[in-house]
């Protein structure tokens, strides 16, 4: 379990060549299903978009790797071959949107889990353009949260302990990718005996 979790990273470099199939993403999409959600609301629903056409347009409306100030995300020989589009239903939710978030980062969690044991990897990704939401018009109770984006990893990233606060990803010359992560004794909070 440790190992499965340690090799789910982030990726941002993909085969372009490898197109993942519906059968696949809605494995995924089964994975997610069987999720924990505050009040068992299960408040998601998700969109396959895996047709080369349509991953196009999706691309350019991402926003990729923040602390890489220098990188524009990856080339065409790298992009993403599929993306799961996860949206939030309001008619669902029972409880808060921030509740209804967390449930959304324990399902894709799940989902990335099981991308790696198929050999693939993806990237949540936060930082979409509103534009994406008019390419794939849906009912107004349904909100675009996040975006999975997919592929077959095409680049190395290991996780690192992180010195000080510096907890910025970065790259070296070879180009892997460095994700530095706090150690265990900086966020394990020393047991209280005395009542505060
Ligand atoms: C909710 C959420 C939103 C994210 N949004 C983006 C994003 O917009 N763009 C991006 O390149 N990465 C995004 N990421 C990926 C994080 O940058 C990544 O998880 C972090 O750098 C740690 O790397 P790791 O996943 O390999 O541990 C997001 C991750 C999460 C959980």
């Amino acid at each position: 379990m440790k190992e499965l979790i340690k090799k789910t990273r982030t990726y941002r470099k993909f085969d372009s060549s490898r197109p993942i199939d519906d059968k696949t993403l809605e494995e995924l999409i089964e994975l997610g299903r069987f999720s924990g959600s505050a009040r068992n609301c299960q408040p998601w629903q998700y969109l396959i978009v895996n047709d080369r056409e349509e991953c196009e347009k999706v691309f350019p409306h991402l926003g990729w790797a923040g602390y890489l100030t220098d990188w524009k995300g990856p080339d065409e020989s790298q992009r993403p071959t599929a993306y799961i589009l996860c949206y939030l239903n309001r008619e669902w939710l029972k409880g808060t949107l921030q509740e209804a978030q967390f449930d959304l980062g324990i399902a894709t969690q799940n989902m990335l889990l099981g991308a790696t044991d198929m050999g693939l990897g993806g990237c949540r990704i936060g930082a979409f353009s509103p534009k994406i939401v008019e390419f794939f018009p849906q009912p107004e109770h349904l909100e675009l949260h996040l975006v999975i984006a997919l592929g077959t990893p095409a680049e190395k990233v290991v996780i690192e302990e992180s010195r000080g606060e510096d907890i910025k990803y970065w790259r070296d010359e070879q180009q892997v990718h460095h994700v530095p992560k706090r150690s265990l004794a900086e966020i394990l909070l020393p047991a209280t005996k005395e009542p505060v």
